[in-house]
C-alpha cells in the first residue's frame, strides 16, 4: 500500500470512529427537532413494553419511533440509579446495579483487561459505564479530577470500595483540557497498575461520557485476532497545522472556575534523540509490556519531559513511543479493504459523550441492548441479579 493510501485509511478509521459518535448525535438531535413539531399528546399504550419495544424500532431504525420515544422518555423519565446518590451497603451495590460477578467464560477468566477511567462529574454516567465494562478479572483504575467536589470524591470512593479490582489512582491531577495533566492522570493510573497484584493483558483508557458497544469478550476476541502483541494507537506523522502544538512552550492556566492551555512567545527546542514526532489518537489499546517500557525507557522519559509544555501531548505522546517499541503495525494499512465492511458496520468498541440526563432513553437502549448481549454470550449460569429487565413477553432483538 502506497503511503496516500495508508493516509486514506488512516482517515477512513477516523470516519468509521467518528461515524458512530455522530449516529447517537444525529439521533439526539432528530429527537429534538421533533419535540418541537410535536402537538398531540401521547398515551402510555402508545410506548408499548417500555423501553425494549422502542429500542428495537430504534435499532432498524424506524422513524416513527424517534417521534414515539421522544414523547415516551418524558412520560417515563427512569428512575435514580440506587446506591448512587444515597450509599449502599456492599451487596445491595452488587445487587441493586446488576454488577457481573463472575467471569462468564474461561476464555474471559484467562485474558485480563486494565481500564483507565478519568472523570469528573455525571456520576451516574460513570457507574452505567463501569456496570457495563466490570467484569471480576478485569482492573480498573479511576482517576478522579483533584478539582471535582468532595462529595463526589466521596460518591466514587463509596463505590470503589466495594471492588478488589477497582481503585482510585494515588496520585491525581487538576485535569486541564488538552494540557499535560491530562497526559499525566493517564501515567499516573498506569504507575499503579503495573505495581498491582492482579495481571493483566492490556490497558485501555475511557473517559466517563463513553459507553461499550462492544461486549468483554467481543474485546477480547478483537485484541486477539488482530493485535496480538501490539499496540492499538493509530497516529500518522504530524501533519504540518499540528506543528504549532509542539513548536512553541504552552502553559496550563488554572484559576477558580476556568482552565485552559495557552501558547508562549517561546520557541521550543527539537524533540530528543531527534524523535519524529506522530499524532493520532489519545486513546489507545495497550500491551502490558509496552506500558513497561513508556515508564522505564530513557528516551520515552526523555520525551515526556519535552512534551510537558506541548498542546495536547497525549495525542502524541503514545503515537510517537508506539514507533520506537518495534511491535507497532506498520502505518494504518492494517485496515485492509477487507476490514472496511467490518469497520463500518461494527468497529464500534466504545462510543463518546453521552448525555443521559438530556436523553434518557439513547443510553437506556444501549445499556439493555449491551447487557442483553453480554448475559446471551455467557458459558456460565445466569444470576438472576445481572438482568436489567424482567422477562416479558417482548424482548429485544439482537441481531441488529
Ligand atoms: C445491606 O442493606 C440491605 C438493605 O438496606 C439490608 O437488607 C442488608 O441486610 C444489608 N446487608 C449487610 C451485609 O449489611
Ligand atoms: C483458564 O483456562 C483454563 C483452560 O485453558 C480453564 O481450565 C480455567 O478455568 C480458566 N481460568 C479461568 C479463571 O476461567
Ligand atoms: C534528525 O532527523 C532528520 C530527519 O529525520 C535528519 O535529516 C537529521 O540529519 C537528523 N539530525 C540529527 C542531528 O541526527
Amino acid at each position: 500500500m502506497n503511503p496516500l493510501d495508508a493516509t486514506k485509511s488512516g482517515f477512513l478509521l477516523c470516519i468509521a470512529v467518528c461515524m458512530f459518535i455522530y449516529t447517537f448525535i444525529y439521533l439526539k438531535d432528530t429527537l429534538s427537532a421533533e419535540q418541537e413539531e410535536q402537538k398531540f399528546s401521547t398515551n402510555r399504550a402508545e410506548c408499548g413494553f417500555y423501553p425494549d419495544e422502542l429500542c428495537s424500532a430504534l435499532f432498524v431504525g424506524k422513524t416513527a419511533a424517534l417521534k414515539i420515544g421522544n414523547i415516551c422518555q418524558n412520560t417515563y423519565r427512569p428512575a435514580a440509579l440506587s446506591c448512587v446518590q444515597t450509599s449502599c451497603n456492599c451487596s445491595m451495590v452488587f445487587k441493586a446495579l446488576h454488577f457481573i460477578t463472575r467471569p462468564l467464560s474461561d476464555e474471559e477468566g484467562n485474558f485480563s483487561l486494565a481500564y483507565i477511567i478519568t472523570i469528573h462529574k455525571e456520576l451516574e454516567m460513570f457507574v452505567k459505564l463501569l456496570r457495563a465494562i466490570y467484569t471480576p478479572q478485569n482492573i480498573y483504575c479511576i482517576h478522579v479530577d483533584e478539582k471535582s467536589p468532595t462529595d463526589y470524591k466521596a460518591a466514587v470512593q463509596n463505590i470503589v470500595n466495594c471492588f478488589e479490582n477497582i481503585f482510585i489512582s494515588s496520585k491525581r491531577e487538576n485535569v486541564v483540557y488538552a494540557g499535560f495533566s491530562r497526559l499525566q492522570a493517564d501515567i499516573n493510573c498506569m504507575r499503579d497498575l503495573v505495581h498491582s497484584k492482579i495481571q493483566w493483558n492490556y490497558v485501555i483508557n475511557l473517559c466517563g461520557q463513553d459507553y461499550p458497544i462492544k461486549t468483554n469478550k467481543d474485546i477480547i476476541k478483537y485484541i486477539k485476532s488482530k493485535w496480538n502483541g501490539k499496540n492499538m494507537t493509530p497516529g500518522v506523522v504530524q501533519p504540518l497545522h499540528m506543528k504549532h502544538r509542539t513548536q512553541v512552550s504552552y502553559r496550563e492556566y488554572v484559576h477558580s472556575g476556568t482552565s485552559y492551555v495557552y501558547p508562549t512567545k517561546n520557541a521550543k527546542t527539537k524533540p530528543p534523540y531527534n524523535l519524529t514526532i506522530y499524532f493520532g489518537s489519545a486513546y489507545y489499546i495497550l500491551t502490558k509490556e509496552f506500558v513497561e517500557f513508556t515508564l522505564t525507557d530513557a528516551r520515552a522519559k526523555d520525551l515526556l519531559e519535552w512534551s510537558r509544555d506541548t498542546y495536547s501531548p497525549d495525542e502524541h505522546y503514545w503515537v510517537t513511543l508506539n514507533r520506537l517499541h518495534g511491535h507497532y503495525i506498520r502505518d494504518i494499512c492494517v485496515y485492509g479493504l477487507g476490514d472496511l465492511q467490518w469497520i463500518i458496520e461494527s468497529p464500534h468498541l466504545f462510543a463518546n459523550k453521552f448525555e443521559p440526563a438530556t436523553y434518557p432513553l439513547v443510553m437506556d437502549c444501549l445499556e439493555r441492548r449491551h447487557r442483553l448481549k453480554v448475559l446471551h454470550q455467557a458459558e456460565v449460569p445466569i444470576e438472576d441479579d445481572w438482568r436489567f429487565q424482567e422477562d416479558n413477553s417482548f424482548n429485544m432483538k439482537l441481531n441488529v
